[in-house]
C-alpha cells in the first residue's frame, strides 16, 4: 500500500519526532503492562544494588505496544546510555563487532526486530551475551585461529514481533523475557489524556474514551488518532475534542467502532466473499488483498484474532460469525450474498 494507513501499528515517518516527546521516561509514567513493570522494577533495583549491568531482556509483542519505549525507560532508570539498532541494519559481522567494542560499561544495546538478525551474526552475539567477549577468527582453514577480545559488561535488549522465529540458543540467553499484550480501554484512555496534556490539546473524557475504543489496543494508534481528531476539531469545530467531534472525525477517516480500517475490512470481506468464509491459506489471502504475507501475520492478523473476527485453523484462516455480523452479512451465510438484517 503506498498510502500511509491511519490505524497501522507500524510507526509512520512523521512520528519520529512527536513520538519521542510523548514517550514516558520513567517506569512510573508508563501506563499499563503492570506485571512487566513490576518485574522490571525489581530486576533494575537488584542490578543497581549489586552495581551490575542488568541481565539481557527480550521484549516481544505486536507492533506499537511500547517495546522501544520500555527499552528507553530501562536505560534511563539504570542511568545508562542506550544505543539503538535493528536486526536488518546489521548486515555483516563487522558491523556488530564495531558496535560491541564501542559500548560503555553498563550501556544498553537495543536491537529491534531481533528475529531478523542473520544467523552468521547470531554466532557473535552468543559469547558477547554470555561471557562479554568477542571471538574473532583470524585466517582460514586449518591455520585459522580464534582471538578473544573482552567487552565491557552491557545489557542487550532485543525486541521482536515474532518470538517464535528466534533460534532457541538465542532465546535462551535472555535472562528476562516479557511479552507485551494489547492495552485495555482504561489504559488507553490514560495514554490519550496524558498525550493531550503534553500536546496542550483540549479533550473531554468521552472523546478520549471514543479514541481509546478505536485504537486496536495500541498506544501508537491512540496517539495518532488523537492528533488527527485534533486536526478535524480545529477545522470543523471549535477545537475541543468531545464525543460528537471524535465520532464524526473517525467516521470520515473510515475507522469503525472496532478500530478497523478499509484494509482490515477488505481482508475479512475477501475471506467471506471470495473464499466462502474460509479456510483460506495465508499466501492466497495475502495475494487477494495485495499485501505481503508477513504484513498480514505481523500487522493485521493479531488484532483480528484478538477481537475474535478471525480464526486460525490448521487448514487456513476463517471468518467468524462476528465478522459476518460486523460487515453486515447474515452470520455464517456460506456465500455472504444476503445482507444481514437486524
Ligand atoms: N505512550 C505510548 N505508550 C505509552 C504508555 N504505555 N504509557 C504512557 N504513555 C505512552
Amino acid at each position: 500500500m503506498s498510502e500511509e494507513r491511519l490505524v497501522s501499528s507500524l510507526a509512520l515517518n512523521e512520528e519520529e519526532n512527536t513520538d519521542t516527546s510523548l514517550r514516558p521516561l520513567k517506569l512510573n509514567d508508563y501506563i499499563g503492562q503492570e506485571k512487566i513493570k513490576e518485574n522490571i522494577n525489581i530486576f533494575i533495583s537488584a542490578a543497581k544494588g549489586r552495581e551490575e549491568s542488568l541481565d539481557h531482556v527480550l521484549l516481544s509483542g505486536p507492533p506499537g505496544l511500547g517495546k522501544t519505549t520500555l527499552a528507553v525507560i530501562i536505560a534511563n532508570e539504570m542511568g545508562k546510555p542506550i544505543r539503538k539498532t535493528s536486526g536488518p541494519a546489521i548486515e555483516r559481522p563487522g558491523d556488530l563487532a564495531a558496535i560491541l567494542t564501542n559500548l560503555e560499561p553498563g550501556e544498553i544495546l537495543f536491537i529491534d526486530e531481533i528475529h531478523r538478525l542473520h544467523r552468521s551474526i547470531e554466532e557473535i552475539v552468543y559469547p558477547a551475551m554470555e561471557d562479554f567477549a568477542l571471538d574473532i577468527v583470524i585466517g582460514k582453514g586449518p591455520a585459522a585461529r580464534t582471538l578473544r577480545i573482552d567487552l565491557p559488561p552491557f545489557t542487550l535488549i532485543g525486541a521482536t514481533t515474532r518470538p517464535g522465529l528466534l533460534s532457541s540458543p538465542l532465546r535462551d540467553r535472555f535472562g528476562i523475557s516479557s511479552r507485551l499484550d494489547y492495552y485495555n480501554e482504561k489504559e488507553l484512555m490514560g495514554i490519550v489524556k496524558r498525550a493531550a496534556n503534553i500536546l496542550s490539546i483540549e479533550i473531554e473524557l468521552e472523546g478520549a474514551s471514543e479514541i481509546a475504543k478505536r485504537s486496536r489496543g495500541t498506544p501508537r494508534i491512540a496517539n495518532r488518532l488523537l492528533k488527527r481528531v485534533r486536526d478535524y476539531a480545529m477545522v470543523k469545530a471549535s477545537g475541543l475534542i468531545n464525543k460528537d467531534v471524535t465520532v464524526k472525525a473517525l467516521e470520515l477517516f473510515e475507522i469503525d467502532k472496532y478500530g478497523l480500517d478499509n484494509v482490515d475490512r477488505m481482508i475479512l470481506d475477501s475471506i467471506i466473499v471470495k473464499f466462502g468464509g474460509g479456510p483460506v491459506g495465508l499466501d492466497t489471502l495475502a495475494a487477494s488483498v495485495s499485501e505481503e504475507s508477513d504484513t498480514i501475520t505481523d500487522v493485521y492478523e493479531p488484532f483480528l484474532l484478538k477481537v475474535g473476527l478471525l480464526q486460525k485453523t490448521p487448514r487456513g484462516r476463517i471468518a467468524t460469525e462476528l465478522a459476518y455480523k460486523h460487515l453486515g452479512y447474515k452470520a455464517g451465510s456460506k456465500y455472504a450474498n444476503q445482507l444481514f438484517d437486524e
